[in-house]
């Protein structure tokens, strides 16, 4: 029997945050990925007529639980979230670690564990339904910043994401995407694919249009911190004899100083 599809709503939360809620019309169940803040989450939740019974919490930073114990109190929602985190995060009902699996209605739902923004940091992956959750790891055209992890760590996590496939719609966790886009062609300047891209992702924020979902074919093809092997990127940070892991650290440390 063919599962129904998912439906997603994403909206803003605070600066620039994305609100995402995912809903399943057959069981009904709603869950919101992360809770940056209350009022948008709420709105979009009574716009799309559903009631949110979960939060899938990626890691502990205030900008993604702020509003964990507000939605409790008015859903009495179940709260979801990493092993390793679990006493920072407000609220948490049940815990997960890297490999577990479980059933959001019917669709299954894995954990990835990706250190390296946070020390505990998780990623919602549902295969079946080919949608990645990643939150402050992989964004569109970037990856998150190193709070709690080494680069060698982000770099190991972010070979876990990559292997997933092309087809797979990437949600992250903040619209960074131009500044993101600005950095990418700064070192890779003459990939054709990225070009194309960044001219579309300026028509679009000029509008103000969201740049999620991405994809995860053409983030291999564009996002810099997954192309650390490209020998174009290689000669434009003058490491062509080194790791790729050296590679990945030197390119996250130009990104911190990037203006
Ligand atoms: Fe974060």
């Amino acid at each position: 029997m063919m599962m129904k599809t998912l439906a997603i709503e994403v909206f803003m939360c605070r600066s620039d945050n994305f609100g995402v809620l995912l809903h399943d019309p057959e069981s009904g169940l709603t869950a919101a990925i992360d809770a940056p803040e209350e009022k948008p989450i709420v709105e979009a939740a009574e716009r799309r007529g559903w009631k949110i019974t979960h939060i899938f919490t990626t890691h502990h930073h205030t900008d993604h639980v702020e509003a964990n114990l507000a939605l409790k109190e008015r859903y009495g929602l179940e709260i979801v979230g990493p092993v390793n985190e679990a006493l920072a995060i407000p609220g948490l009902d049940r815990t997960v670690a890297d490999g577990d699996e479980f059933l959001f209605g019917e669709h299954p739902v894995r954990v990835i564990e990706t250190p390296g923004h946070t020390a505990g940091h998780i990623c919602y992956h549902f295969p079946e339904d080919k949608i990645l959750f990643a939150a402050d790891t992989l964004f569109a055209l970037g990856c998150g910043r190193l709070f709690e992890r080494t680069a060698s760590d982000m770099w190991h996590s972010m070979q876990k994401l990559a292997v997933l496939p092309d087809e797979t719609a990437i949600y992250f966790g903040h619209e960074y995407t131009l500044s993101n886009a600005r950095f990418a062609i700064s070192i890779d300047p003459d990939n054709e694919a990225l070009q194309r891209r960044v001219a579309q992702i300026e028509a679009l924020r000029a509008e103000g249009g969201f740049t999620i979902p991405t994809m995860m074919g053409l983030e291999k093809e564009t996002n810099p911190f997954l192309r650390v092997a490209d020998p174009a990127i290689r000669r434009a940070v003058l490491m062509e004899g080194a790791t790729n892991e050296e590679v990945f650290a030197e390119i996250r440390k130009r990104k911190d100083n990037f203006k």
